[in-house]
């Protein structure tokens, strides 16, 4: 039987992700040692308080039953850890747990929009921004990011029409992939732009405890008329290392924070009670270790980018995020052949900035997920290829 599949599911590409998983089972195949920096998932363990709340919890029969409801304790948890975090005072109906912010982004345009209408997404920009509002019909349109701007929005750039039209923009600093922070003065212009075009803005915060150079990690509800326009997605994947056990937040505007619940109570039936247990152990727990973590991306961004420097590749550091975001070695233009190159000469693997919308060509991503001995090795391997000074061969 030929099967007919969804149009919307053809528009969904394994592109670049398939052949770069195919080259890496060659590699390993062939004997060869394997960098990998091209995975988001830390290589960190959760907490011992973490790791035990889950244990305890998966010895109660009754946390086996559908959740339906997020708990009292874990949105009061989410309640005080707000406060203290970032300042930021919110009711517990401005609340509510989610399977990762990845399935909200998912998700969201079902309640916010109707086929055909525009949503705002960063360009580059991490691929499920543009796919969930695909997803439902509406129409996407970019917002170009670009260097000489630190990567921030130039309102200036979304033209008066398509403002007009849109009904929401999805907005996240630190950034991944570019790897920029936002300053206050870029929260006071969104806000204000969202006011006079009647735009959502949604806020995803996946990175508020990774930032470098004495930066410091905010809400997007700490500036005042926030929750007037929107809400913020935090996520606990990437602070406690939780990835797999799948939760975050959506927290803000009460009345969008309403109408999403409704869509999502008929999509599950609530966040897994384990995965809600181990998220008030998270919230409520030590946070030495998120700072201390902090610290060690930081080594590791600064032994990337400084040694990729001292090797001759122009790679600026990242001011947030467990990322890199590196412009092609001078001389190369393409960033998927660049990435099978330095895949087939250093056993480096990276993702192509072309992943990310097209004003990613040109760039790499690099994940901070390997401990500094390694990283020092990956650059070595580098310098030995001598696939810096090569690519004239691209070259237009
Ligand atoms: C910007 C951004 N948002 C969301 C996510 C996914 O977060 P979660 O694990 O909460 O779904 C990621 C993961 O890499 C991310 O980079």
């Amino acid at each position: 039987m030929e099967f007919q599949f969804s149009r919307r599911a053809q528009r969904i590409q394994e592109g670049i992700f398939s052949v770069l998983d195919h080259k890496k089972t060659e590699l390993l195949a062939a004997g060869r040692k394997v960098y990998n920096f091209s995975v988001g998932t830390p290589d960190f363990s959760p907490q011992p308080h973490i790791m035990k709340a889950v244990a305890e919890a998966a010895m109660d029969p009754e946390n086996y039953k559908y959740a339906l409801t997020d708990r009292e304790e874990l949105l009061s948890a989410m309640q005080a850890f707000y406060r203290s975090r970032f300042g930021v005072e919110l009711e517990k109906d401005e609340m509510m747990s989610l399977y990762g912010s990845q399935e909200g982004m998912a998700h969201i345009a079902i309640a916010l929009c109707d086929p055909g209408d525009v949503v705002l997404v960063p360009n580059p920009g991490y691929p499920v921004f543009s796919l969930g509002p695909e997803l439902t019909g509406a129409e996407i349109q970019t917002y170009p990011l670009y260097a000489e701007n630190n990567f921030l929005p130039d309102f200036a750039d979304i033209p008066e029409e398509t403002a007009r039209k849109a009904r929401f923009m999805i907005v996240s600093y630190p950034a991944n992939p570019v790897c920029s922070v936002a300053d206050d003065a870029f929260y006071e212009r969104l806000i204000a732009f969202a006011k006079k075009y009647q735009i959502i803005v949604l806020h995803d915060n996946a990175y508020s405890d990774i930032l470098y150079g004495g930066r410091e990690g905010k809400s997007f509800l700490s500036y005042p008329g926030a929750k007037d326009v929107g809400i913020e997605f935090y996520s606990l994947s990437k602070s406690y290392n939780m990835t797999g056990l799948r939760i975050s937040f959506a927290l803000g505007n009460r009345a969008i924070i309403r109408e999403f619940q409704k869509v999502r109570s008929q999509i599950d039936y609530g966040t897994c009670l384990l995965v809600q247990k181990a998220a008030v152990a998270a919230l409520t727990g030590p946070q030495e270790a998120v700072r201390e973590q902090c610290r060690e991306y930081e080594r590791r961004n600064q032994a990337l980018c400084g040694g990729l420097r001292s090797i001759g590749w122009n790679v600026p550091d990242s001011q947030g995020t467990m990322f890199v975001w590196a412009p092609l070695p001078e001389g190369y233009r393409d960033s998927a052949a660049f990435t099978l190159e330095l895949m087939e000469k250093t056993g480096m693997i990276v993702t192509p900035g072309s992943a990310f919308g097209d004003l990613g060509e040109g760039y790499v991503r690099m994940a901070l997920v390997l401990p500094v001995p390694v990283i020092e090795e990956a650059v070595e391997r580098i310098r030995e290829s001598g696939i810096l000074g090569q690519g004239s061969q691209e070259r237009k």
